[in-house]
């Protein structure tokens, strides 16, 4: 699949099968992850990843709207780390580009999910932080799992957003 077919059937998938997603394919999400940009290159994300039942229910508890993680292989949960970009404020763009780039890898490599975001809604980057123990901010939890559905397309180039100037 090239980028633009990846970029085209990316949805959000919310259902998955009760199979396992091995832990190398998640390191390909990751890896996706990792080579988006960021402001100065500094790069200033940490994922936290996990496969266990009782993780993933902690984080249902802080983050309800991350029940999708009932059916979900596992969860990644990309959390900021303003401190290592300390002259810029763009580590939120920085996380989201990671988190799409991943949400691309994962339809790219056959599997499904979904962003739940977290940044700026507070308690809820409090009660994630807490539930996984992290220091950072968590930005996103990313559902990921085998697809059990698989949406409409929603995306559709709208030219009255266009501006050619
Ligand atoms: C910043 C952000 C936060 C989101 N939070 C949630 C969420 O908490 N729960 C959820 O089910 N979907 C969430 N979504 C997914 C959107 O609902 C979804 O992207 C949108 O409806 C478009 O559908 P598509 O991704 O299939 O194109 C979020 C998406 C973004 C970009």
């Amino acid at each position: 699949m090239d980028v633009l077919e990846a970029i085209a059937a990316r949805r959000s998938v919310r259902k998955f099968k009760k199979e396992a997603v091995g832990k190398d394919k998640i390191e390909t999400l990751l890896d996706a992850a990792m080579h988006a940009p960021s402001a100065v290159n500094s790069r200033p994300w940490e994922f936290y990843c996990s496969d266990k039942a009782e993780v993933k229910a902690a984080i249902m508890t802080a983050h309800p709207a991350s029940k999708i993680l009932e059916t979900a292989s596992w969860a990644i949960v990309v959390c900021a780390r303003p401190e290592w970009q300390p002259k810029h404020n763009y580590w939120q763009q920085d996380c989201a580009a990671a988190v799409e780039n991943i949400l691309l890898a994962a339809a790219g490599t056959g599997l499904g999910a979904c962003w739940c975001g977290c940044y700026p809604s507070q308690p809820r980057t409090d009660e994630v932080a807490k539930a996984i123990g992290c220091t950072g901010i968590p930005v996103a939890v990313v559902a990921v799992g085998v697809p059990d559905e698989a949406p409409a397309a929603k995306g559709f180039y709208d030219p009255a957003r266009v501006h050619f100037i």
